[in-house]
């Protein structure tokens, strides 16, 4: 029974580190490459609720991607090339979970950068 326990246990913190750690990655990602146009910062996150962030960040991020590359925005434009990159893609997962965990219905306000 005990051994049960115990790797009941390690389940459980191996599951919150991993999800620490991914919305840790998106976090870094967003500061990395959202800030500098949407200078808000993190309240930018804030302005949109759960189920939004979800339907952007949904299949690798499309809908977000699809935002900024048809923009016709000059700021937008400049975008283009990372929406349009692996690195993007790769990172869509990471991000998703960070926007999702401090949307405007998630009650969290992240402590600094
Ligand atoms: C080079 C500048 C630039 C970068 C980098 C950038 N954006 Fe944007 N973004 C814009 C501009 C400009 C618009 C407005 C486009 C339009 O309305 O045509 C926009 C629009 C958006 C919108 C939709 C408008 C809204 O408020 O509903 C969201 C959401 C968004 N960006 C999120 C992000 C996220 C998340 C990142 C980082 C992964 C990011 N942006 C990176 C410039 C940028």
């Amino acid at each position: 029974m005990n051994k049960f326990f115990l790797f009941l246990f390690s389940v459980l913190v191996l599951t919150s580190l991993t999800a620490n750690a991914a919305i840790y990655k998106g976090q870094r990602e967003f500061v990395k490459r959202c800030i500098k146009c949407h200078k808000a910062g993190q309240s930018f996150v804030a302005t949109k609720k759960k189920r939004e962030w979800k339907k952007l960040m949904a299949k690798k991020g499309k809908k977000l991607a699809e935002i900024h590359i048809n923009s016709n925005d000059r700021k937008a434009k400049k975008s283009k090339r990372y929406f349009e990159s692996r690195k993007y893609i790769r990172k869509t997962k990471h991000l998703k979970q960070f926007l999702m965990e401090y949307a405007q219905d998630s009650g969290n306000v992240p402590a600094c950068n």
